[in-house]
């Protein structure tokens, strides 16, 4: 049970880092445009969080509070790729809800860190 739950965390690790890495090649190329990349790694962050949530008798007491706020800033973001996506469509620019992605993912992943 344990090595399946630290796959699980390997894979919400690699979310995590695919939807920041994406953020950031946008940023520094000053494309300001939400990805495909962006929507799919946003979405297993999303599901191996929520499977991370789940009661699997590893972890003593899981701590909540933390994991709802961390839900609601991921919904927040995925909000924001939704409004943006759109934007580009018809043919916008997402320019300014993607600045607000990156810091999100950022302050989701000092949240788990830290608190
Ligand atoms: C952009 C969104 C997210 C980022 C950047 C992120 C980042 C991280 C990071 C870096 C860790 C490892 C922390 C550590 O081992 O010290 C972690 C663990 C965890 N995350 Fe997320 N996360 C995100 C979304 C979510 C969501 C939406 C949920 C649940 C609804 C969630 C639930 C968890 C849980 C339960 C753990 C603990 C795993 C363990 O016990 O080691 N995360 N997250």
């Amino acid at each position: 049970m344990e090595i399946i739950r630290g796959l699980i965390v390997v894979l919400h690790l690699i979310a995590f880092a695919a939807l920041l890495g994406s953020w950031i090649v946008g940023a520094l190329s000053r494309s300001g445009r939400i990805t495909r990349l962006m929507q799919w790694s946003m979405l297993l962050a999303l599901m191996t969080g929520l499977a991370l949530a789940a009661p699997w008798g590893v972890v003593a007491s899981p701590n909540y509070f933390k994991i709802g706020t961390k839900l609601v800033i991921l919904l927040i973001i995925a909000a924001l790729l939704g409004i943006g996506a759109s934007r580009q469509r018809r043919g916008k620019t997402a320019d300014g809800v993607f600045w607000l992605v990156g810091p999100l993912v950022v302050i989701n992943a000092a949240i788990a860190v830290l608190v």
